[in-house]
């Protein structure tokens, strides 16, 4: 039986899905193109928009507001994955049940399709025709900061650096928070932001999204180690390989789960506070959590 969140999530993947072929068209050259479009249009989980709907639906429903914001958020993902994979960064061989980018083209290839996903987003949000120019700079600012050298790069750079030392728990945090925390909380601001949700409700929000970014990424850990690679589409024991800071490396697998727990609850007591209609973020958050894939 298919549940309610898991609906949500279907209909949503379809939707951004969509969203992101009708965008992604222009002058492009060929070669350029094809890379791009091979990991944008490879079966991502859409995870990053699905939740900026459901921060968005929590307090409106108009959703067409935010479609642009949500498919530039995938498209910087999409990049940042492509440069994770690169031989200088993780060397991973494949990513959404293919072939990494580079081993699919070539390393030059690769970087300028993520160069050019990521400046790419930020013209779709500069020329949304639903958003006010206010709204435009608003988005455009926090989409840069939260992928940026105080965001998701800075969270890269310290991941690499935990390759060749060892991070303690608060470090850790910090990386984890970086690297993949800020994208998801820019995802549940910019849904609330966009719904004219207020000052406070976004204050709780944030609380809510810190620890729903370290959820992710600790559950992104737990699968590396027990995950199914056919699932996953990318392979498993790629961060034991690398001697990656990872939480089940410092808490051990158990330890790594009790954790998750803790951001749990604490998740849940902010977004009660938030006024949000919470069926769809709770649904998400139990699924950001369990996810076996
Ligand atoms: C993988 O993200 C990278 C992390 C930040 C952990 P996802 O698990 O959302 O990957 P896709 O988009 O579904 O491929
Ligand atoms: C990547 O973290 C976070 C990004 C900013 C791309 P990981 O390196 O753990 O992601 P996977 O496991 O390769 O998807
Ligand atoms: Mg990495
Ligand atoms: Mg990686
Ligand atoms: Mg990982």
């Amino acid at each position: 039986m298919t549940t309610f969140i898991e609906q949500y999530i279907q209909d949503g993947k379809k939707t951004i899905e969509d969203k992101l072929k009708s965008y992604l068209q222009g002058n492009i050259p060929e070669k350029l193109y094809a890379s791009m479009a091979y990991s944008l249009f490879a079966d991502g989980k859409r995870l990053r928009p699905i939740l900026l709907f459901a921060s968005y639906h929590s307090y409106r429903d108009d959703l067409e507001k935010v479609y642009r914001t949500a498919a530039a958020l995938e498209m910087i993902h999409t990049y940042s994955l492509i440069h994770d994979d690169l031989p200088a960064m993780d060397d991973d061989d494949y990513r959404r049940g293919m072939l990494t980018n580079h081993k699919k083209f070539d390393e030059a290839t690769a970087i300028l399709a993520g160069d050019a996903l990521l400046t790419y987003s930020f013209e779709l949000v500069a020329s949304d025709p639903l958003l006010s120019e206010n709204e435009k700079v608003y988005i455009i600012r926090e989409l840069a900061k939260s992928s940026g050298p105080e965001g998701m790069v800075a969270g890269q750079i310290l991941d690499i650096e935990g390759e060749t030392k060892r991070l303690n728990l608060e470090e850790l945090e910090r990386v984890h928070q970086l690297k993949t925390g800020k994208l998801i909380s820019f995802a549940v601001d910019a849904g609330a932001f966009l719904a004219g949700a207020s000052e406070e409700q976004r204050r709780h929000l944030r609380q809510f999204s810190h620890y729903l970014g370290l959820i992710f990424q600790v559950q992104d850990d737990i699968l590396d180690v027990i995950g199914d690679e056919k699932k996953l589409g990318k392979p498993v024991g790629s961060d034991t390989a690398k001697q990656k800071s990872t939480y089940p490396a410092l808490l051990g697998l158990d330890g790594a789960k009790q954790k998750m727990d803790e951001y749990n609850e604490k998740a849940k007591a902010a977004l009660v506070q938030s006024g949000a209609k919470q069926e769809y973020l709770i649904g998400l958050l139990e699924y950001f959590g369990s996810r076996d894939y």
